[in-house]
Formats: C-alpha cells, sequence, structure tokens
C-alpha cells in the first residue's frame, strides 16, 4: 500500500492555518502544523478544529499540531511562515532584523529532522528569507524555492481581468523580479488566453495597474494591519502540489539563480517548471530592455538586502 505524503508547515499563525486548509481539502498528505513550543497549545488547537472540519466535508488526512521537530521528521514538503509579518507603514525589508534569526533556527532543524524535503519559504522578505534558507541548511538549491511569483500574479491578474471585464480564469499574468515594491510584471508576456493584454486595457490604466500590484500586500496590510493569507495559502499549496504530483507546472517562483538572467548567487523571481524533482528548470524568456532594466533594479534591490543579512 502507498503511503500518504507529509506535509509539515512551519508556523501555525494566519498563512499556516489556511495551508493546512487547503492541504486537507485536497488530501495532499498527512498534515504537521508545528510552531514554537509556547504556542504549541495553539497549533494543536488549530489541528483539532481542522481535523473535526474533515469530518464534515469528509477528507481522509491526519492533521497534528506540535512544538516538537521531532514531528516533522520525514516530510515530503516544508512550507515556511515561520516569522513575524508586516504591520501597517512596515516594508517587507524592515522585517530582515525580525526574521533572520528565524529562518535560521528553522534551516537547522529543517536539516536535521527533514533532509529529504522539498522546501517552499513564504516567510518575508520573501527573497532573503528562502537565500537564507538554502545557505544555512545546505539543501540542494533544486529542493528550495520561494513562493512569491504566484501570488504576486494572481494581485495582477486579479486587477487586469476587472478592468478587461473579462473573467480572471483567462487572464494568464507573469510577474518576474523580488518580492517587494520594484517586482517586474511583465506585459510581453500577459495575455488574456493568449491575446495581448495591451489589445484589453489602455496603457495609462495599466500603469496604475502595475502601480497597484506592486503594493497589492501594503494595500492588505493598511486595511487588515497585518498581511494577507489566504491567497499566499493558495499560492504556496499550488506550488506544493505541483511538486507532490510531478505536474510540470510552469510557475513564476524565487529560484537559486547561477547566472540565468544575468544574476548568480541569490534567490530572485523567475519563470521555474516544479515537478516531482524540485525546481527543474529556470526558464529564461527574452525581456525587452525596458523589462532588463526593471529587473536590473529589482535584483539589485534584493542584492542590498542580501547584503545586510549577511552582517547580521
Ligand atoms: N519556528 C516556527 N514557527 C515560528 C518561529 C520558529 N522559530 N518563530 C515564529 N513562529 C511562528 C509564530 O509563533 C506564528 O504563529 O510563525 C507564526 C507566524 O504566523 P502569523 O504571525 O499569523 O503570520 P502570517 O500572517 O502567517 O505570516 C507569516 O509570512 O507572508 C509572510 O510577512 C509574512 O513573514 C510573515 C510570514
Amino acid at each position: 500500500m502507498a503511503k500518504r505524503k507529509k506535509i509539515s508547515l512551519i508556523g501555525a499563525g494566519n498563512i499556516g492555518g489556511e495551508l493546512a486548509n487547503l492541504a486537507a481539502q485536497r488530501e495532499l498528505g498527512d498534515i504537521v502544523l508545528f510552531d514554537i513550543p509556547s504556542k504549541a497549545d495553539f497549533a494543536k488547537g488549530k489541528a483539532l478544529d481542522l481535523a473535526q472540519n474533515g469530518a464534515i466535508l469528509g477528507y481522509d488526512v491526519s492533521i497534528t499540531g506540535s512544538g516538537d521537530w521531532k514531528d516533522c521528521a520525514g516530510s515530503d514538503v516544508l512550507i515556511i511562515t515561520a516569522g513575524i509579518p508586516r504591520k501597517p507603514g512596515e516594508s517587507r525589508d524592515d522585517l530582515v532584523g525580525k526574521n533572520l534569526p528565524i529562518i535560521r533556527d528553522v534551516a537547522k532543524n529543517a536539516k536535521e529532522h527533514c533532509p529529504d524535503a522539498f522546501v517552499i519559504v513564504i516567510s518575508n522578505p520573501l527573497d532573503v528569507m528562502v537565500y537564507e534558507f538554502q545557505k544555512v541548511s545546505g539543501f540542494d538549491p533544486k529542493k528550495v524555492v520561494g513562493m512569491a511569483g504566484v501570488l504576486d500574479s494572481a494581485r495582477f491578474a486579479c486587477f487586469l481581468a476587472e478592468a478587461a471585464n473579462v473573467s480572471v480564469k483567462d487572464v494568464r499574468p507573469m510577474v518576474l523580479g523580488g518580492h517587494g515594491d520594484d517586482m517586474v510584471p511583465l506585459l510581453s508576456f500577459t495575455t488574456i488566453n493568449g491575446v495581448p493584454v495591451t489589445n484589453f486595457v489602455p496603457q495609462d490604466k495599466l500603469d496604475a495597474i502595475i502601480k497597484r500590484t506592486r503594493g497589492g500586500g501594503g494595500e492588505i496590510v493598511k486595511l487588515m494591519g497585518t498581511s494577507a493569507y489566504y491567497a499566499p495559502a493558495s499560492a504556496s499549496i499550488v506550488m506544493a502540489e505541483a511538486y507532490l504530483k510531478d505536474q510540470k507546472r510552469l510557475l513564476a517562483g524565487a529560484a537559486h539563480l547561477t547566472g540565468q538572467y544575468g544574476y548568480k548567487d541569490m534567490f530572485l523571481g523567475v519563470p521555474v517548471v516544479i515537478g516531482g524533482g524540485g525546481v527543474e528548470k529556470i526558464v529564461e524568456l527574452p525581456l525587452t530592455d525596458a523589462e532588463k532594466k526593471m529587473l536590473e533594479t529589482s535584483a539589485a534591490s534584493v542584492k542590498s538586502v542580501i547584503d545586510v543579512a549577511n552582517k547580521l
């Protein structure tokens, strides 16, 4: 009999809870909802609530809460949300000092207890946290990816669908670069089911949509007082499912670059193919000069935060 897959969610907060909910409803595998020892009971309570939810919705997976890394041993997938979310007025980069010690702790434990897992990092500042995770854990870079591009692309698609007055299902968006204010929504690779989006939305509206996409996370933080959790969780589950089911999906993700797009020794949002081998491929797109310039600005801002992190 085939064994069920095991998914450990590191951080049982807002995103962690929604991740558990989605993973359970899709029956991706047994779930461990992990948090620091002082929050272990909270994680256990959330897990119990979700397990009981399975009796109503009818899913067959086990969901347990824990504050002990030993319970995560043998995980096939780790999704990391451990950290402190943004407060109104804070940028993602403002979080680096707070979240760096947390990701280092998580990376050391992941190396010890889950050396074979495929790892998806969500904690912010994303591009630096995923870089630090890989550096400290020593995991194969193909088994480590940061979740940002799927979420940023979803925000872009949502605004475009509204402006073009078409179903969001038909918008094919692509957003590259760092998960920050300099991210690069690629108009040349964004279509409404193959038809260039520029045929539907005038340039001044597109410019406004790009601006809103770049500030899409901050818009929600300002409204709610904390960061988004439904769409970030869905975006990560899509990536986890692509790995667990060897779907070979082409998605935007923060991947380890070794010269692609002219960058190396960093994680940056690029189109990747995710399948059973992890990040199986980085897809290089022919960018326009303007897009190359935007990517350069975004990469420079990621690099500057990596430099800060390397000194902490
Ligand atoms: N190990 C495991 N979990 C930890 C650790 C650690 N070392 N340190 C903190 N945590 C837990 C917290 O106890 C908390 O329960 O991480 C959880 C984070 O949950 P929330 O505060 O609800 O934050 P959330 O909205 O889920 O966002 C988490 O994702 O999008 C990013 O910017 C966001 O960095 C933030 C992260």
